[in-house]
């Protein structure tokens, strides 16, 4: 009986020390892979469940570790994730901007989407654009001219008034005080495994899959 009590206690004490250990673990790591809204192979043939594991489950994956690991015994540390990349620069900045660029791109996503915006959002476009078709149009000849990695967002200013916004590799229209709603990725690890180099073909598709509620939702 007392030999059970003994090793009773000893497991306990060693539950406890492991359980303090996860959570030391959990508050170091700030900033977290967001969840996807959908199943790895819901956005095919968009975009591939190969091109989803690659894109979201390594490349995203690295840019939050990375960015976990920057930010330790920085200014940056208890800081949120708009403000380091509106604040940092170097190699914080690209991943802070990275981690915060496909928070947005894979959130914006649907099996269910494509159509058009409703509401405020698609009056803002047709202001700006004269269309959506007019919009659409502009957004993808953006994104095919961009030179090498970055990209193509569709953004607001404090008025609401829409613009397009090209940014080289990871550049985010918060940097010039505007508010991302929609971002089309051009670096190649986006597309090339589906699409190789054809990346107006891909910038075409992704119509198919934009969750407009999601992006109208993004304009305050
Ligand atoms: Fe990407």
């Amino acid at each position: 009986m007392m030999l059970l009590t003994i090793l009773s206690l000893v497991f306990m004490t060693n539950d406890t020390i492991n359980h303090n250990q996860n959570n030391q673990n959990n508050n170091n790591m700030k900033f977290e892979l967001i969840k996807l809204p959908y199943a790895t192979d819901a956005l095919a043939p968009v975009i591939s469940q190969k091109t989803i594991e690659f894109h979201y489950g390594k490349h995203l994956q690295t840019y939050v570790n990375n960015l976990n690991n920057l930010i330790q015994g920085t200014q940056f540390e208890n800081a949120a994730l708009e403000t380091i990349v509106t604040e940092s620069e170097g190699g914080l900045f690209n991943n802070a901007g990275q981690v915060l660029n496909h928070n947005l791109y894979f959130t914006q996503f649907s099996p269910n989407g494509g159509g058009q915006p409703t509401g405020k959002l698609a009056t803002a476009i047709n202001e700006v654009f004269g269309s959506f078709d007019n919009f659409q149009k502009e957004f993808e000849t953006a994104g095919v001219g961009l030179f090498g990695s970055g990209w193509v967002w569709l953004a607001a200013d404090h008025a609401g008034k829409l613009s397009i916004v090209k940014e080289p590799n990871a550049g985010n229209p918060v940097t010039k005080g505007l508010t991302p709603l929609l971002g089309f990725d051009v670096w190649e690890h986006s597309y090339y495994l589906d699409y190789q180099n054809r990346r107006a073909d891909h910038l075409k598709e992704l119509w198919k899959i934009v969750d407009w509620n999601v992006v109208g939702g993004r304009l305050k």
